[in-house]
């Protein structure tokens, strides 16, 4: 897949971002980014029916009077050239979870590659029945119907396809270098970036529809974070100082979805799960399960359990359980 070039309304928005409330001439913006002067102005109507505040003067030029992390979907899909993902793309204001209302939508019967993604979930939810804190403005909140004809036993496989786009597109658009921690959660430095939410529907053994849910904390400052959260949580925005650009990201995010999907259909499992295992700390490290079992890690399974080399001698298969690094 290529790389997506910035479109032209992308960068005048990007120039405009970088000094928000000063006032840049026409003259300037054209020659940074060679376009015509009538070109340049096109471009900033077309900004503006997006909803996007820019006062225009015919003396001082153009200047951005707010900068608000909008997602719009004009933004997120300028440029993409995918072939499954997404095939429809709803922006919701403010929804309960993407992953519930998208399961409705599954239900009656909407097609793979349709994506929900909302600004502020009310009631968004997390693994083992947790909230995932989900205030608005900040961060994607993200669900992905996906139809694929396979076993019911191969469904985790997309969480650990999740995980590789989620990481790629951290380092693409933060660069970030995130890692990944069995069986679904993002790492950086140890705290959780990012949580992965693979909810399946399946009828004798064939799989109906699986919802991915995909939760990335992206600019969410240290004081959104509710002091009775399990696990130590982190942002984009705590790790590296920048604001990230939430329709850029996700952008990015939705063609890795689509690079990963298509090549799970035309190769199967083995080149996401080579990948992954690339991306999990642990994998040829010795561990001990729930304080018991103690082995090194060779790899994944094909349903997701994971192969640990035991120390006893014999392979076993994890399926669950608190895994940790031992020496
Ligand atoms: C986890 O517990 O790590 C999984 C978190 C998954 C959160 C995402 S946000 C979008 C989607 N909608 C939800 O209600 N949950 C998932």
């Amino acid at each position: 897949m290529t790389q997506p070039l910035m479109s032209s309304r992308e960068r005048i928005l990007d120039l405009l971002r970088r000094d928000p409330g000063v006032w840049m001439s026409g003259e300037l913006i054209s020659r940074e980014l060679q376009m015509s002067r009538a070109a340049v102005w096109k471009q900033i109507n077309a900004l503006r029916a997006l909803g996007i505040s820019i006062e225009a003067q015919h003396a001082r030029g153009y200047r951005l009077l707010d900068t608000p992390d909008l997602l719009l979907s004009a933004e997120v899909l300028d440029g993409v050239d995918t072939r499954i993902i997404p095939r429809s793309l709803e922006l919701l204001p403010s929804t309960d979870s993407t992953n519930l209302q998208l399961r409705k939508k599954a239900e009656a019967g909407a097609e793979e590659g349709t994506v929900l993604v909302a600004d502020q979930q009310l009631a968004g939810r997390g693994r083992l029945g947790r909230p995932w804190v989900s205030p608005p403005g900040v961060n994607l909140y993200c669900s992905l119907l996906l139809r694929p004809h396979i076993p019911v036993q191969q469904a985790p496989q997309f969480t650990f396809l999740s995980a590789v786009a989620v990481v790629d597109t951290l380092k693409a658009i933060c660069d970030i270098n995130a890692q990944v921690k069995w069986p679904n959660d993002i790492l950086v430095g140890g705290a959780k970036i990012a949580g992965l939410l693979n909810e399946m529907n399946a009828e004798t053994e064939q799989i109906n529809y699986i919802v991915l849910g995909i939760g990335v904390n992206l600019n969410m400052t240290a004081d959104l974070f509710p002091n009775e959260l399990k696990y130590p949580a982190t942002s984009a925005l705590i790790e590296t100082g920048h604001r990230v650009p939430r329709s850029r990201f996700l952008r990015k995010l939705l063609q890795q979805l689509d690079f990963y999907y298509c090549e799970f259909l035309e190769q199967g499992f083995a080149p996401i799960r080579q990948r992954w295992e690339q991306m999990c700390p642990i994998v040829n490290h010795r561990v001990q399960v729930d304080g018991r079992l103690t082995g090194t890690v060779v790899g994944l399974e094909p349903d997701g359990a994971l192969r640990l080399q035991l120390d006893s001698g014999g392979v076993e298969r994890v399926i669950a359980g608190d895994v940790r690094m031992v020496n």
